[in-house]
């Protein structure tokens, strides 16, 4: 029997949110960890087969950050599980099953694990409290005026570290009780877009609007500011999902796996303002 605490970890997505927070947790627990992207310490390009097999090395374990494309997924799993892969964490998210028009790379994700062979277990989270202030919201909470077409639905936001907590959790355990399970991760509470930003102009001292736009305007805005089309066609498919209200109430995937409560959305905020991220 070998002793699964040897096994090396694929870590896809090493660079991103999630990410670049769980490679250090798992080696701070002890595991060989394999770090890839483009970018990354181990070079892996979803668009680019001849990088999946150097990536994967000898890894038992994928941590799958799953592309928007899910045209590569399957074979990337299947050819995986022939080189020895024997269990999966999806980074998936909260939802998924109802998206329509967004989310085709996570639902792929999850039946691909789930066809494969081997253990699986999915994370879905909540939208991430760091979208405020390292991905796409970041600009427009500086410029001082944030516009979304949220119906006034409010969010259950979790914070990104405690998805990378709950995935290392699960990566550094044997896996058997986790297989099959699908987690779903928010934060404490849900709160109105327009609450987050007050909260967040609060912690930064200093005015930010938010504004409640019709879809049509919402995606007006986006071809404006030079998104592609298909960008601004997601993004509003992502809001029709979150208007039905499929990812506002809590959820306790975070205590189960972390034995705590989630870390609250003004905590986030009065880190990420005292770093600067809306100054
Ligand atoms: N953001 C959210 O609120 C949220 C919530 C729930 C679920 N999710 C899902 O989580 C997944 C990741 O989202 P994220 O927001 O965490 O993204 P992110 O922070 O932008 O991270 C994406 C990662 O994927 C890598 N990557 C991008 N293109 C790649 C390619 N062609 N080949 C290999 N690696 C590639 C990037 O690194 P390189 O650039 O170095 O390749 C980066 O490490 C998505 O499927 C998303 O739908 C996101």
């Amino acid at each position: 029997m070998t002793d699964h605490k040897t096994d090396q970890i694929l870590v896809l997505g090493a660079t991103g949110k999630t990410g670049r927070r769980l490679v250090p947790l798992l080696r701070a627990a002890g595991r060989e960890v394999r770090a890839a992207s483009r970018s990354g310490e181990v070079t892996f390009d979803w668009g680019l087969p001849a990088t999946w097999a150097p990536a994967l090395g000898g890894a038992k374990t994928v941590y799958l950050v799953p592309p928007d494309d899910p045209g590569p997924i399957g074979a990337l799993v299947r050819q995986a599980v022939a080189g020895g892969v024997t269990r999966f964490v999806v980074l998936s998210g909260r939802g998924v099953q109802y998206a329509d028009g967004f989310g085709a790379g996570m639902a792929g994700a999850e039946l691909a694990v789930r066809d494969s062979g081997a253990a699986w277990t999915v994370l879905r989270p909540n939208n991430f409290n760091q979208n405020f202030d390292e991905d796409l919201w970041r600009r427009p909470l500086r410029s001082g005026r944030l516009a979304l077409p949220t119906g006034s639905v409010p969010e259950a936001f979790v914070d990104v570290d405690d998805v990378a907590e709950a995935a290392a959790a699960l990566l550094v355990s044997a896996g058997d009780e986790h297989h099959g399970q699908v987690y779903e991760l928010s934060g404490p509470r849900a709160l109105p877009f327009g609450e987050a930003v007050g909260i967040m102009a609060r912690a930064a001292g200093r005015p930010i609007a938010f504004e409640e736009l019709t879809p049509d305007a919402y995606v007006a805005e986006l071809l404006a500011a030079g998104e592609p089309k298909p960008v601004a066609v997601a993004l509003n498919a992502m809001f029709t999902l979150f208007r039905a209200g499929h990812t506002s109430t809590p959820v306790d995937g975070v205590r189960r796996l972390l034995g705590r409560e989630p870390r609250p959305f003004e905590e986030y905020a009065a880190r990420a303002a005292a770093a600067g991220a809306w100054s």
